[in-house]
């Protein structure tokens, strides 16, 4: 009789091993019965396989547990893989030993549900393939660009994600209760990765950030996991170099290593392999030059929102940056612009096709005077800062580094309607559970 501990092989690998008996294990996909035999299709998290179980080869206790047994259902079947034409895959799997670990109870998951069941049932809809597909496509690039970056001899740090202050606009900090006193959750690692760069000059913290977005649109979370690194004697052309080619060798491997996600996506590989530098470099000036061009009414001055971004991307194939951005629209750590006061020195880079903003990039203020009077100027509560301005009083130097949303990237390269599918449990003003 099968046990639970019984050694098995993959399913990816029982389907190449032709003639020979394997183990598998694995959840019932799809079951139906006809004379004396069920047809029930298996997956585990390398594929799925249809295995033909005959009443009169089984025991009659393995019969009716399979029998009886839900979609869903854990399964370990032994059995001999066989060719067969007929089979969606071209072959197939006779069982000779069928053990249901957990028939359990009917599976709430039907064919056709509205996307808001699908979401209170998040925790099952994870076992669909297009959320398998989904989610395997979020640990490769998690991996891709861990890699890249640790290639690159950046250290991994780990910012505190309860803070005092925010570090972008403040506006949108979600407040926490902190002993007796009032904390806010992070909105960007950044001032700490800052911190970090006089030690270890090249750093990166991958954590979550927090906003709390009223917006409902498809590409904001209310919880999203950033990836922020910052560079000791790094200026805006450097880091817009850097940022390319990590998005380009992320997009390419991805490409590369895993096609049949990307076509389970209906996306074509080749799209991402030709995610190469440079990409295009428009300065703000340019843009709203541009988007005037295009029939909007945008000003100098004036933020992008998604109408912006979409149509300054609607022809592209690959990211876009806009650099120097209005001093006003922009995070207080900035530094002007020497060439136009107006501006900062800063960059956005764009994924084509509207998918919008991925990253957030700057230089930073690293000098103490120019710091100060800028934080003042926005009437900042400096006492909340005074760790960030410390920075600037010893051994100061020059340096930049960026923020990417790492939702958006896989939105964006699975070319997803929805930025909630490319995270398990998606935080959004709406939703806190499961
Ligand atoms: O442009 P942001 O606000 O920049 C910063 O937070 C900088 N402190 C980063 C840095 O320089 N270290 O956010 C950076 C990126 C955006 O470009 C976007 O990709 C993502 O974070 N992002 C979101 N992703 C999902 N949901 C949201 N609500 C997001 N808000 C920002
Ligand atoms: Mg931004």
């Amino acid at each position: 009789m099968l046990k639970t501990g019984v050694k098995s092989v993959p399913i990816s690998k029982a389907k190449a091993s032709e003639s020979k008996e394997v183990v598998i294990k694995g959840w019932i996909y799809r079951k139906r019965s006809s004379g004396g035999k069920i047809f029930a299709v298996v997956r585990d998290r390398t594929g799925i396989i249809q295995c033909i179980i005959d009443k009169s080869a089984m025991s009659e206790s393995a019969w009716n547990a399979i029998d009886s047994a839900y979609l869903e259902s854990s399964i370990i079947i032994k059995g001999t893989v066989k060719k067969d034409e007929r089979a969606p895959d071209g072959v197939e799997m006779e069982a000779k030993d069928v053990l249901v670990v957990h028939s359990g109870e009917q599976f709430p998951i039907t064919e056709y549900q509205s996307p808001e069941f699908l979401l209170d049932v998040r925790h099952l809809w994870l076992r669909s393939q297009r959320m398998i597909m989904a989610m395997k496509a979020r640990s490769y690039i998690f991996r891709y660009a861990r890699d890249f970056l640790d290639k690159q001899g950046f250290f991994e740090i780990t910012p505190p994600l309860v803070t005092v202050a925010g570090g972008e606009t403040g506006a949108d900090l979600f407040e926490v209760k902190y002993f007796d006193q009032k904390a806010y959750l992070t909105e960007s690692s950044q001032l700490y990765s800052e911190a970090m760069i006089y030690s270890l000059e090249k750093v990166y913290s991958f954590a979550p950030s927090y906003r709390a977005e009223k917006s409902r649109t498809v590409k904001h979370l209310a919880e999203y996991w950033h990836l922020e690194p910052e560079m000791a004697y790094f200026n805006n052309a450097m880091n817009m170099k850097f940022q390319e080619k990590l998005v380009s060798g992320i997009a390419n491997k991805l490409a590369k290593e895993h096609p049949d996600i990307l076509k389970f996506f209906s996306v074509e590989p080749d799209s991402l392999i030709k995610i190469r530098p440079p990409f295009k470099r428009l300065s703000y000036d340019q843009a709203i030059a541009l988007l005037q061009e295009k029939g909007s009414d945008k000003k100098w001055g004036d933020d992008f929102g998604v109408e912006e971004e979409k149509l300054l991307t609607e022809n592209e194939d690959k990211p876009i940056f806009v650099y120097n951005w209005p001093k006003e629209i922009k995070a207080f750590y900035m530094p002007v612009n020497p060439k136009d006061e107006r501006t900062v020195l800063c960059a956005d880079m764009l994924a084509p096709h509207g998918h919008g903003e991925i990253i957030g990039s700057s230089e930073r203020e690293w000098r103490y005077e120019e710091l100060v009077k800028r934080m003042k100027e926005l009437n900042m509560n400096l006492d909340n800062y005074s760790w960030y301005i410390d920075l600037r009083k010893y051994g100061s130097v020059p340096h930049a580094g960026f923020g990417l949303g790492i939702e958006r990237v896989i939105k964006w390269m699975l070319n997803l309607d929805h930025i909630r599918d490319a995270i398990p449990f998606p935080r959004v003003i709406n939703r806190l559970t499961p």
